[in-house]
């Protein structure tokens, strides 16, 4: 079976999800697509950013036939993927912050959670801490412009340590003595800017990236299909990406084993 997996995400973030499903399904068929006309997600409001998801998925399920689509992008995720189950019939992956595992994992009880300041709005987050991380302080923060940082670092711009220290700081705290041992990674594009995080921070932490977890579910999604979907294709679209305005896929995509572009313009009304 190759099945044929579309990973979407506003940018680049969705890069360190594919990457992780290239490596526990080399078989698979993967194609990536990029809302980039409308990047960055996380300064929409919520009603617009539903509306524009459900018609960039739609579209891109008309043109890709996949047999599985990633949410790569917890913003999407956390708004869209009970909407977009609704109106497909096509198995959707989300991406949606590792509050479990972090709480599972620290030992202070002192948890940061860092993604878009849509991701740190939505009610499925509060919910996530409240069933979750009901016993620990979690410290959740909108970093302004980090996955911005991300795209253009990606892009070729040099890392600016001390912008990376000053989106990050807020998350590490210390409260009687006890200091933040964990901090989720809950915006796909942060694990790109992995090393600057690390020199970024305060002291030690574990960052969790929750790209490993994502493909495992994936592959699960997979198995579950059966040998039907994709039987005998061949792959002429694997190492596609697909872009909502025009532009080149550029080194950072090709990097990652994206180097063919294909633009469905979709411009974002003002
Ligand atoms: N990569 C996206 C996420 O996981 C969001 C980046 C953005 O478009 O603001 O939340």
């Amino acid at each position: 079976m190759r099945p044929r997996i579309l990973v979407f995400d506003s940018g680049m973030g969705g890069l360190t999800v594919a990457t992780a499903i290239r490596a526990t399904l080399p078989e698979a068929e993967l194609v990536y697509a990029a809302d980039s006309a409308a990047f960055p997600y996380g300064a929409w409001a919520e009603g617009p950013l539903v509306e524009r998801i459900a018609m960039v998925v739609a579209r891109l399920i008309d043109e890709i036939a996949p047999d599985a689509v990633v949410i790569a992008c917890n913003t999407a995720s956390t708004l869209a993927l009970a909407e977009l189950r609704r109106r497909h019939t096509v198995p959707f992956i989300g991406t949606v912050p590792a509050i479990k595992p972090a709480a599972a994992q620290t030992r202070s009880r002192i948890i940061g959670v860092l993604a878009t300041r849509g991701t740190v709005a939505r009610e499925y987050t509060q919910a996530l801490i409240h069933t979750y991380a009901y016993h620990c302080r979690v410290i959740l923060h909108g970093a302004p412009r980090l996955a911005e940082m991300a795209e253009a670092q990606l892009a070729g711009a040099p890392s600016d340590l001390a912008a990376i220290a000053g989106e990050i700081a807020p998350v590490f705290r210390e409260i009687d003595g006890a200091r933040t041992d964990v901090v989720v990674l809950g915006c796909t594009h942060y694990p790109l800017l992995l090393g600057e995080l690390e020199a970024a921070s305060p002291w030690k932490v574990s960052f969790i990236d929750p790209a490993p977890a994502i493909a495992r579910r994936v592959g699960a999604v997979i198995a579950g299909l059966g040998d039907g979907e994709g039987a005998g294709r061949s792959r002429p679209l694997d190492g596609l990406v697909c872009f909502t305005d025009r532009r080149e896929p550029g080194a950072a995509y090709a990097a990652m084993g994206f180097d063919r572009a294909r633009i469905l313009a979709m411009p974002v009304q003002s």
